[in-house]
């Protein structure tokens, strides 16, 4: 397995695979990887010949008051697990290698991405949008392989593919729970004993709203407030509980389309989010 910090070296690795005619399925992560993770790049080895991963902890997805610096690392477990799941490459480049001091070039999507999370989190899919695209550049990707667990990032991400004819192929894999229903996540690590039971309010609130549409309700009111029934007493605080259109992600009052059921809660000081498609 090869691993690369410059944007040189990666080249080099991806542009021979690219001349012997391989097909390049890149997984874009920010480390500390779990089985999800893995999931992910397990799906990358089906749709390609070499799978590169990326393992950057992105600064411009973050806002000024959140966890950039305690984000989990633990590079030396990620490079073994990737080794064992049949990873070709990682590019684990450091932040200077990605941004130039004068960096001055965004990719801002400006629809899909202004609700849901976008709304609490100002710069975060400019961020996404950008480390992407240049993630997609540098690796030479024909196909990306992105988690539903955060489902508005990988919607975001088809729209920007689509919009700026990308040459690549975005694939949304499914999301992966632990046994007791909890979303696999690496800041799941911040949570103490007793909060982890209590972020299992999130998974159980749409278990329960799964099971007031698979009986037939499709009111969006009546299925937020099964999830707010479970969230409220559990979570700290509560960004969002929403259902919305997939294609737009904009609110529906009433599910007679593909929607996305999305939670953003806090447990402790953790902000943690899940969701559910429906329809
Ligand atoms: O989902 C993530 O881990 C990040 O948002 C991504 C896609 C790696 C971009 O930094």
């Amino acid at each position: 397995m090869e691993f690369c910090t410059s944007v040189e070296s990666i080249r080099e690795v991806v542009t021979d695979w690219k001349q012997a005619g391989q097909r390049i399925a890149v997984v874009p992560t920010m480390g500390y990887l779990h089985e999800g993770h893995l999931s992910l790049m397990r799906i990358a080895r089906q749709n390609a010949d070499r799978v590169v991963t990326t393992i950057f902890v992105n600064p411009t997805q973050f806002g000024p008051t959140e966890d950039l610096e305690k984000y989990p690392r633990d590079l030396a477990h990620d490079r073994q697990l990737c080794q064992e799941v049949g990873v070709d490459a990682i590019f684990h480049p450091a932040p200077a290698e990605m941004y130039a001091p004068d960096f001055s070039t965004w990719v801002t999507e400006e629809s899909l991405s202004q609700t849901l999370c976008g709304a609490f989190r100002p710069i975060h899919f400019r961020g996404v949008c950008t480390v992407c695209l240049k993630l997609f550049n540098i690796t030479l990707a024909d196909v990306a392989v992105f988690g539903r667990k955060d489902a508005q990032q990988a919607l975001v991400i088809e729209r920007m593919v689509r919009d700026l004819n990308i040459p690549i192929r975005i694939i949304q894999a499914p999301l992966v729970r632990e046994a007791d229903g909890l979303a696999l996540s690496s800041r799941n690590k911040y949570l103490s004993a007793e909060e982890r039971v209590r972020a299992l309010a999130l998974s159980r609130g749409l278990r329960a709203a799964q099971a007031r549409y698979d009986a037939g309700e499709r009111a969006a009111a009546a299925l937020r407030e099964a999830v707010l029934q479970e969230l409220q007493p559990a979570a700290d605080s509560i960004d969002y509980v929403d259902v919305m259109a997939r294609a737009t992600l904009r609110p529906v009052a009433l599910i007679d389309q593909p929607a996305l059921l999305a939670i953003a809660a806090y447990i402790g000081k953790t902000r943690l989010i899940d969701n559910l498609f429906l329809g």
